[in-house]
C-alpha cells in the first residue's frame, strides 16, 4: 500500500476500499438506485475519441488558467464533498493544503466536518469557494453565507440538485450515519450538527425542497460574492440561470447520487455550452478520472473540471499527501495528453480535438 507508487486513480479507489469502514466507503462510492448514471459518467468519456495533431512543437505545455479570478496551475478544482473527516482525521484542511500546494483550489461543503472559520484560518484567509445548501431556516442559511463572505471565501456555490437526497441503497443497508465523535462543524452549537438519524432524514427535515429561481435572487440580495449554480443538467435551466445573472454554472449530476438515469455530465456539456454562449464560465464535474477526461471536457467548452471521489480516495489512503498524489497524477496525465494531442496551451483546446467524421465527409 505505498500510494506514492500508484499509477492511476483507480488504484487509490481500491486501496481506499480496503482501508475504510464499509459504511464510509459505500457512502462515498455510491450512486443512486441502479447506479446507471454512475457508470455512464465515466463510460461516456470513454466513448469520446480524441484526434491528435502531429508535428507541433509541444516541448513546452502550459496548463495554467483562471476561473473567476482564481489562478489555477491546471484546469482542475476540488468539488465539495461532505464530511471529509470520515476519510481521514485531518479532513478538509488536508484537502485544502494539497490543493494549495498543487496550485489549485477547493470548495468547502456546507456539511463539512471542519468549520468555515477553521478552514479559513488554516488557509490564511484564502480558503476557496463555499458550497451552500439552503436550509428551511433562512436565518441559518443567511448566517452561513455571511460567515463565509466575511472570512474570505471567494464565491458561493449554490447546489440546486438536492431538494431531497437521492436514494443510495447501500446507505440504507448500512444504516449510514456520521460516526461518533464527528459533527457537522458549521453548526457546532445547534442540534443540526448531528446526523444521528442518517443523512436522508437530515436533508428531508432541514433542507428547503421548495427552493426556486426566486430564491437565487434572494441569495444575491444577501451577499456581494459571485454566485455559481451547481447541478445544472438541462440546457434550458442553463439559459434561465444566465438570465438570473449567475457568475458561473457547474454542470453536475452530483456524482450520479441524485436522479438515476440522468445523462452523464459530459454528454450534456456541449449543449449547455451552446445555450450559455459565452455569457459565463461553465465547469463540469462527474466521472473525471483521467487527464484525457479533462481534455475532453475542455474541448467541449468547459473552463475547468472538478473531482469529488478521487480526492476522498487520496485522503483516505494518505491524508494530505494522498490527495497531492491524486492531483499530481491528473496534472501529469493532462500535460502528457495535451502534448500527444498537439496542444500546448489551454487556449488552443477546442472542439476540433474531438473525432467527428462528419466534419471530413461533407
Ligand atoms: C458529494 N457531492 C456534494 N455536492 C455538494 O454540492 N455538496 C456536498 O456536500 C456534496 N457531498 C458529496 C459527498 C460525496 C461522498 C460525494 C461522492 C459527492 C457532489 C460533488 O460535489 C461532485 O458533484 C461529485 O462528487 C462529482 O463526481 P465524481 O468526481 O465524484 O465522479
Amino acid at each position: 500500500n505505498n500510494y506514492q507508487d500508484f499509477v492511476n486513480i483507480d488504484e487509490f479507489k481500491y486501496a481506499a476500499e480496503k482501508k475504510l469502514p464499509r459504511m464510509v466507503y459505500d457512502y462515498y462510492a455510491s450512486g443512486s438506485f441502479d447506479q446507471i448514471t454512475l457508470a455512464e459518467n465515466q463510460n461516456y468519456f470513454s466513448r469520446i475519441k480524441l484526434l491528435p495533431r502531429c508535428l507541433i512543437d509541444v516541448s513546452n505545455v502550459d496548463m495554467r488558467t483562471n476561473v473567476l479570478g482564481i489562478d489555477l496551475s491546471f484546469p482542475l478544482m476540488i468539488a465539495p464533498t461532505a464530511m471529509q473527516k470520515m476519510a481521514h482525521p485531518v479532513g478538509e484542511t488536508a484537502t485544502w493544503s494539497a490543493a494549495n500546494e498543487l496550485g489549485t483550489s477547493m470548495t468547502l461543503s456546507s456539511l463539512s466536518t471542519t468549520s468555515i472559520e477553521e478552514l479559513s484560518k488554516h488557509a490564511n484567509g484564502n480558503p476557496g469557494w463555499f458550497q451552500l445548501y439552503v436550509f428551511k431556516d433562512r436565518a441559518i442559511t443567511k448566517n452561513l453565507v455571511q460567515r463565509a463572505e466575511q472570512i474570505g471565501y471567494k464565491a458561493i456555490v449554490l447546489t440546486v440538485d438536492t431538494p431531497y437526497l437521492g436514494r443510495r441503497e447501500a446507505d440504507y443497508r448500512n444504516g449510514f450515519r456520521l460516526p461518533h465523535g464527528l459533527k457537522l462543524q458549521n453548526f457546532s452549537d445547534l442540534p443540526l450538527a448531528d446526523v444521528e438519524g442518517g443523512l436522508n432524514a437530515y436533508v428531508a427535515t432541514m433542507i428547503d425542497s421548495s427552493l426556486t429561481w426566486k430564491d437565487l435572487d434572494w441569495l444575491k440580495s444577501i451577499t456581494k460574492l459571485p454566485i455559481i449554480v451547481k447541478g445544472v443538467m438541462s440546457p434550458r435551466d442553463a439559459e434561465i440561470a444566465v438570465t438570473h445573472g449567475v457568475d458561473a454554472i457547474i454542470v453536475s449530476n452530483h456524482g450520479a447520487r441524485q436522479l438515476d438515469t440522468a445523462p452523464s455530465t459530459i454528454e450534456v456539456l456541449p449543449y449547455i455550452v451552446k445555450a450559455v454562449n459565452g455569457r459565463c464560465p461553465v465547469i463540469l464535474d462527474g466521472g473525471v478520472r483521467r487527464g484525457t477526461d479533462i481534455l475532453k471536457a475542455l474541448a467541449c467548452g468547459a473552463k475547468a473540471v472538478m473531482i469529488g471521489r478521487p480526492v476522498l480516495w487520496g485522503l483516505a489512503v494518505g491524508g494530505k499527501d494522498g490527495v497531492k498524489r491524486v492531483l499530481s497524477l491528473l496534472h501529469d496525465e493532462l500535460k502528457l495528453s495535451m502534448a500527444l494531442a498537439g496542444v500546448k496551451s489551454i487556449s488552443q483546446i477546442n472542439k476540433s480535438l474531438i473525432w467527428d467524421p462528419s466534419e471530413y465527409t461533407k
